[in-house]
């Protein structure tokens, strides 16, 4: 049971705090504000400030009233708005703190996080996968359409993402020559399809301006007690890993992979953590497929499900190049091209510079496509082998 000081913490999340985010909104618009928002609508900065701590304050002195996981992966999710909240309208800024100014609220935050074995800020879990909705409506920042439009977008696309990766697990038990193994490969084809055209609707209907201006900087890194934490990115599940993992195409002993993995476990909810550690020691379908002995290759059951798997991972290698080349680039990139931002050392919610996360980015991507890059250790020789023996490959 929640006590009622969390219950009305989370009635003016869901209320005040997102009319007064979406205030703020039209202000800076109004203002022609576009990435600074210093002198605009002090009277409702302060009035979330002093609003969002009163509660805080009650909740901190409350205690722990140990409400269960759930209700306290919720709560630590409302402080992380507040304080997510309070970044974007440069109330707190961490290149100009040593430790964050919202004390009562980092204090609360830490607890939370530390007790629940995660990151002790708001996670996408708080605004995707476990966003409960009472009457229709969901957590969110503001009641901007464009960030309706992005947060469901981006569930929907984790959901699909979530259930290709369910299917590839329900393979390991079964093995690369079970007939069955062809129908869960084929429903991961199909969930990943539905990423791809996920993903083709937010580019098509999200608004750039509107999205660069009013919803990333919600996503932005902030201090929580001493520290700073990274924004939360849609990525931060475990079933696009699983994904990357069981298909073959990342590895977990990959120096790169790997620090990916490690930076963003307590990003995800504990059941999630334990599901990606649980398939970073199982050996991957396509090694299972490499392994098969010459002269089975030629078998119905090899050329079915070889051919089946050679599609998931071409699949898959589409949304992380959509991923890439459209949303990044239209999004992000182009918007802060245009505007002079690409040196800002803030624009991105992992913190780096663009190029740098960029960088990145385009590597996971290379990983992902198998891509045949100097350099980088893809799966690009073992995926044509494999290509090689499938007739229809
Ligand atoms: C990560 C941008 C939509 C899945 C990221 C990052 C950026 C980004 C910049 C890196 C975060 C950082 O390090 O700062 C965008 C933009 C989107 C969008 C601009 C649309 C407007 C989506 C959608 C999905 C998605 C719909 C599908 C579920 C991911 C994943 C990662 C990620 C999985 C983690 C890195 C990876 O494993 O690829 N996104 N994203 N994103 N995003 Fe998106």
């Amino acid at each position: 049971m929640r006590t009622p000081n969390s219950r009305h913490f989370d009635h003016w999340i869901r209320q005040d705090f997102k009319h007064i985010n979406t205030e703020l909104e039209l202000a800076y618009r109004e203002a022609g504000c576009k990435d600074s928002v210093t002198d605009v609508g002090d009277a409702l900065k302060q009035q979330l400030l002093r609003e969002g701590n009163q509660h805080i304050t009650a909740l901190l002195r409350e205690g722990n009233t140990d409400e269960g996981f759930d209700n306290g992966f919720d709560l630590l999710g409302n402080v992380g708005f507040f304080m997510a909240a309070c970044r974007r309208h440069d109330l707190t800024e961490p290149s100009r703190e040593h430790k964050s100014p919202l004390t009562d609220a980092s204090a609360l935050a830490m607890q939370l996080g530390a007790s629940l074995g995660v990151i002790p800020r708001f996670a996408s879990a708080h605004l995707e996968t476990h966003n409960r909705a009472i009457n229709g409506e969901y957590k969110s920042f503001t009641n901007l359409p464009d960030e309706h439009l992005f947060l469901e977008y981006n569930t929907r696309g984790v959901f699909a993402f979530i259930r290709a990766s369910e299917a590839l697990l329900h393979c390991l038990p079964l093995g690369v020559s079970h007939p069955v193994t062809h129908d869960l490969l084929v429903a991961a084809q199909h969930d990943l399809k539905t990423v791809i055209s996920n993903n083709n609707a937010l580019f098509e209907k999200l608004d750039i301006d509107q999205f660069f201006y009013c919803v990333r900087p919600y996503y932005k890194t902030h201090r929580v007690g001493l520290h700073e934490y990274r924004g939360a990115n849609a990525g931060d599940f475990a079933g696009i890993n699983v994904i990357d993992l069981l298909l073959g195409l990342c590895r977990a002993d990959d120096p790169y992979y790997s620090q990916l993995l490690v930076d963003k476990f307590l990003f995800m909810r504990p059941d999630d953590q334990l599901a990606l550690r649980d398939c970073m020691r199982r050996k991957s379908l396509l090694d299972g497929f490499l392994e098969v002995d010459d002269n089975a290759t030629q078998d119905d059951w090899f050329q079915r499900n070889a051919e089946a798997f050679l599609q998931v991972c071409e699949l898959h290698g589409q949304t992380a190049l959509q991923h890439h080349e459209l949303l990044i680039k239209k999004f992000i990139e182009l918007p802060a091209a245009r505007d002079g931002l690409e040196k800002q050392s803030d624009l991105t919610a992992s913190g780096p510079p663009l190029d740098v996360m960029l960088k990145g980015l385009k590597k996971l991507c290379d990983l992902r496509t198998a891509a045949n890059v100097e350099g980088l250790s893809t799966r690009f020789n073992d995926l044509q082998k494999l290509r090689s023996v499938v007739k229809h490959g």
